[in-house]
C-alpha cells in the first residue's frame, strides 16, 4: 500500500533520510518512532508528495510515484487524509463546518449535501452532539477527533498521523487512539501514525519502525522495542526501559515478589 525503497532526501545538502525502505500493508497500523530531528514528519511529507526524494522510490496504492507531476499528485492525494498533532481547526467555523470545510470550499459542493454527509460521519464517530459547537468549546482530546473526523469526509484509503496524541492526558490520549484503530476498522483505512506516545504505540501499532541516524528499520511488534538487543534499539528505547525496570522493582518492593498487587 506504501512502500519507500531505498529512500534518501537531503534539505541544504544534508542528508536527513539515507536509504530508507518501509512496507505498509493495506488495512495495517505501521507506528513510527524514533528521536527528534531523526526525519519521521519527512517520511510522511515524501509520503504526501510535497517532498521530493534525492534518490529510491516510492509507490502509493499500488502506483510508482517518485516522479509523477503536480498534477498527478493532486489526484493521488485524494486517496490520502492526514492529521496532524495541533489539530489545526479553523477557530471561526462550528465544528461540522470544519468537517466539511474542503468539499463544500475546495469542491464547492452545495453545503447542504455537505452538511448530510459530514452529520453522518460525526455520528458515526460519536461527535453528532458537538456538530453546532466550536473548536475552543471542546477538550483538545474532542478537537484531535473533529480533525480526524474532517480527514475522512473524503473517505481516504490511507491515512497518514504526525503527533496525534502528543500533549494529551492519558484518557484523551486512548480515545484518540481508540479513534484512529476504528477507522482504520470500521473504513478500512491503511494507517501510518508518527508518535512518540507509548499508550499509542501499544494500542495502535500492527508494525513498530524506528528511524534513526538517517536510517530506518522495521522492529516488529511494540514489546520488541524492549526485548531487541540491536543497539540502535537498545539506545533509543534506553530511557522507557530503565523506568518500566524501576516501576517493577519499587512495586516488587511493595508487593513482597509480584510485579502487580493481586
Ligand atoms: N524544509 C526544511 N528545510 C530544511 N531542513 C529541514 C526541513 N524540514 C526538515 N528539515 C530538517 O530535517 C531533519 C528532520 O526533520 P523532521 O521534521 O522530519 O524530524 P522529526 O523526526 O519529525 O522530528 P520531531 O520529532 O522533532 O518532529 C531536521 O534536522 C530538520 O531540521
Ligand atoms: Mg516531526
Amino acid at each position: 500500500m506504501i512502500i519507500f525503497k531505498d529512500v534518501s532526501v537531503s534539505f541544504s545538502g544534508q542528508r536527513v533520510l539515507r536509504g530508507v525502505s518501509l512496507h505498509v500493508k493495506s488495512g495495517s497500523i505501521t507506528t513510527i518512532v524514533g528521536p527528534s530531528g531523526s526525519g519521521k514528519s519527512t517520511i510522511l511529507r515524501v509520503a504526501m508528495g510535497f517532498r521530493t526524494v534525492d534518490s529510491g522510490s516510492v509507490a502509493i496504492d499500488g502506483e510508482d510515484v517518485t516522479s509523477i507531476s503536480e498534477k498527478r499528485w493532486t489526484r493521488v492525494r485524494r486517496k490520502m487524509g492526514m492529521v496532524f498533532q495541533h489539530s489545526a481547526l479553523f477557530d471561526s467555523l462550528s465544528v461540522v463546518e470544519n468537517v466539511g470545510f474542503y468539499p463544500y470550499y475546495v469542491d464547492r459542493l452545495p453545503w447542504r449535501k455537505v452538511r448530510e454527509q459530514a452529520m453522518e460521519l460525526l455520528s458515526e464517530l460519536g461527535l453528532a452532539e458537538s456538530a453546532n459547537k466550536m473548536p475552543e468549546e471542546l477538550s483538545g482530546g474532542m478537537q484531535r477527533r473533529v480533525a480526524l473526523a474532517r480527514a475522512l469526509v473524503y473517505h481516504p484509503k490511507i491515512l497518514l498521523y504526525d503527533e496525534p496524541t502528543t500533549g494529551l492526558d492519558p484518557q484523551n490520549s486512548d480515545l484518540v487512539s481508540n479513534m484512529i484503530r476504528e477507522a482504520n476498522e470500521k473504513f478500512g483505512v491503511t494507517s501510518v501514525v508518527v508518535t512518540h506516545d507509548l499508550q499509542c504505540i501499544h494500542a495502535l501499532s500492527d508494525e513498530v519502525v524506528l528511524i534513526t541516524g538517517g536510517e530506518g528499520f522495521s522492529i516488529g511488534k511494540p514489546h520488541q522495542l524492549f526485548v531487541a538487543t540491536d543497539p540502535r534499539v537498545v539506545d533509543f528505547t534506553q530511557v522507557w526501559r530503565k523506568q518500566m525496570l524501576d516501576y517493577a522493582s519499587e512495586m516488587r518492593g511493595e508487593t513482597g515478589g509480584a510485579v502487580l498487587p493481586s
